[in-house]
């Protein structure tokens, strides 16, 4: 089964006349247990389960309409995407998978209101926000379970993003993902705090896709990693549940650490710290160590993200001065 095979079977006999225009939003997320691995890299089905919280108001605002000529038409922060970047290509391999003869090509305008330095997926709420886009531009009516596999499709923590709050995507068990995907927790955490603190705006030499094959083809700690995981998805739902900071920060810093030291021990090894990063890594322990309850969770680059409670605000903002505060 290909991407185009899942989208047949998601889209049936559904219409394939595009309205004038469709739009969209999809917070960005930051994963808690993380997805590193995938089963099926075709279709993006991940090897875990993993286990996420949306950042509200930060994520990708699109829009979509149809052109029946020429080339897709990409632009992002109101400027055009050339169509030799990367970005381009993966936003026209995906919109491959929905062209039809009243829909050759098409034009996407995509707002992101995530600090590009934050090293926040942008992939994660640029997809879901266009699988959205998409089905308000035809009129579909996708369910959010439908919704979430054909953002799997453009990138597994896409998925994800289909939600607000906190979300699990359960792997499945079929070759085909057609039960991997995302539902939304039942938790609700008003006072949970999520802080970005901005360290590069550097593109990064490995990308997500191609370090996490190579932590799979080349890391024996890799195989530590689902048993890991498989405890902490436990760990992380009880602590949900009881709103438990100090048992969802442990989880979720434990967890983040442990993805690195596959990656680390992959060959060539991928390292995405900087001196920066280890030294925030210090200060958080040193910061709990003083009493403050404030967890660190990082992903496929050098910034580091904090997690703590609204209580803790003040005392996180005198250490971290330069924390963005999702709210
Ligand atoms: C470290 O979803 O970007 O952020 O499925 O290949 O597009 P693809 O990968 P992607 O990987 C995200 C990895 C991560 C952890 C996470 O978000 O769970």
């Amino acid at each position: 089964l290909n991407k185009a095979d899942v989208v047949k079977h998601i889209l049936r006999d559904r219409e394939q006349t595009p309205g004038h225009k469709g739009s969209a939003f999809a917070p960005a997320n930051i994963a808690l247990v993380k997805y590193w691995g995938k089963s099926n890299t075709e279709l993006n089905v991940p090897m875990t389960d993993s286990i996420s919280v949306s950042l509200g108001s930060l994520g990708a605002q699109t829009t979509l309409c149809v052109r029946d000529r020429g080339d897709d038409f990409v632009m992002l922060d109101g400027k055009e995407v050339s169509s030799q970047s990367s970005f381009y290509q993966r936003v026209k391999k995906y919109l491959d998978l929905f062209r039809s003869p009243l829909s050759p090509f098409f034009e996407v305008e995509t707002c992101s209101s995530v600090p590009v330095a934050a090293g926040l997926a942008s992939s994660a709420s640029g997809f879901a926000a266009l699988a959205k886009a998409l089905d308000d531009l035809f009129g579909w009516g996708l369910d959010g379970r439908e919704l979430s596999i054909l953002a799997r499709l453009g990138s597994g923590s896409a998925c994800r993003s289909v939600y607000d709050g906190f979300v699990w995507w359960k792997r499945g068990q079929s070759m085909d993902g057609m039960d991997s995907y995302a539902e939304q927790m039942n938790v609700e955490w008003p006072s949970f705090r999520i802080g970005l603190l901005e360290l590069s705006t550097r593109e990064k030499a490995v990308g997500s896709r191609e370090a996490m094959q190579r932590t799979i083809e080349t890391s024996h700690l890799y195989s530590a990693w689902p048993e890991q995981v498989a405890s902490d998805l436990d760990d992380l739902r009880e602590g949900l549940e009881h709103r438990d900071i100090e048992r969802v920060g442990r989880v979720a810093e434990h967890n983040a650490l442990t993805m690195h030291a596959t990656m680390i021990s992959a060959w060539p090894p991928v390292l995405y710290w900087l001196p920066e990063s280890v030294e925030i890594l210090h200060r958080v322990w040193k910061a709990r160590e003083e009493g403050t309850p404030v967890y660190a969770t990082m992903d496929a680059g050098p910034n580091v993200k904090l997690l703590f409670e609204k209580n803790a605000d003040q005392s996180v903002i005198s250490l971290f001065p330069n924390l963005k505060i999702v709210d």
